[in-house]
């Protein structure tokens, strides 16, 4: 099972055998799309012939399209910025300045997956300018995910890519299509919010909104999914689905300590 070369905030690579489990056991597998990708863990993972990777964030769509194109090329001249020197506060930030001034889809890409490994926590987050901000993550030896970049590459001729709001890529479904959406978690508590994905938050109505969509969709495909936070308000906005229940270790803080049991839910619609 590949690892996606990304770290991303509500990764799935520890629950594919749970989602996988859902899927009908006769579906041929032709098509998997995943209206809401991130690090792609599932579609990294699971063998279909094509897959559609969509998201809203379009660092990581623009990452997948060179690394696409041009391959160990890319691999090579983004391993330049994974140096003993390159993991300093200083450089760090002057990297991320760089990042942020860059117009080049190359050298963003690179320094993107270069972020990705030396912030905080591996978050990605933006200012209201549309700026990356997260701190310098004081990691010993930030691990370059070279085996990880090449296992996407040998899939990528099979990937169509796609950067739009959810609901583009959900017109798009076709009759055997297997649709696994995963958007940003709804906040456990009403105090809680956390919405460090891109720089749109996404509301409680665009949930709902997703729950509808995909109680359409599914009439016309062969099934959709959705990942979420298990609480009486996704309870209620999946009712009409069947659902499926786990629960997963967390890190809320970075302390070890806080680490807890999460309840999640899967929204069936067939
Ligand atoms: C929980 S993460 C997905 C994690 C992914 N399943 C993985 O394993 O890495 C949610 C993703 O939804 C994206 N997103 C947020 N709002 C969106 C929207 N309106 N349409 C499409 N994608 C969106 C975010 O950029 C983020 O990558």
């Amino acid at each position: 099972m590949s690892k996606p070369f990304l770290k991303w905030a509500g990764g799935k690579y520890k629950l594919v055998s749970f989602i996988e489990n859902n899927f009908p056991k006769t579906a041929k597998r032709k098509r998997l799309i995943e209206p809401f990708c991130g690090s792609a863990a599932l579609s990294l993972s699971l063998e279909f012939d094509e897959y559609l990777l969509n998201d809203i964030n379009s660092d990581l769509i623009n990452l997948y399209q060179v690394l696409q194109k041009e391959k160990q090329g890319f691999i090579d001249y983004t391993k330049q910025f994974f140096t003993v020197e390159n993991n300093t506060e200083q450089a760090f930030l002057s990297l991320r300045d760089l990042f942020n001034q860059s117009a080049n889809i190359e050298e963003r890409s690179a320094l993107f997956i270069y972020l990705n490994r030396h912030s905080f926590n591996g978050l990605c987050r933006y200012n209201s300018k549309g700026k990356f901000n997260v701190p310098f993550g004081r990691y010993k030896s930030p691990y370059f995910p070279e085996i990880e970049l090449q296992e996407f590459v040998k899939k990528s001729d099979r990937i169509k890519l796609s950067c739009a709001d959810f609901h583009v890529v959900f017109n798009q479904a076709q009759a055997e299509d297997i649709i696994y959406c995963d958007p940003p978690y709804v906040p456990l508590s009403e105090t809680a919010s956390f919405t460090a994905y891109s720089q749109n938050g996404f509301n409680l109505q665009e949930q709902k909104d997703l729950a509808n969509y995909s109680e359409i969709t599914a009439k016309k495909s062969e099934i959709v999914l959705i990942s979420n936070h298990d609480t009486q308000f996704t309870r209620n906005i999946y009712a009409n689905a069947k659902l499926a229940f786990v629960e997963v270790q967390r890190n809320i803080a970075a302390k070890s300590e806080s680490r807890k049991k999460i309840g999640e839910l899967l929204a069936i619609y067939e």
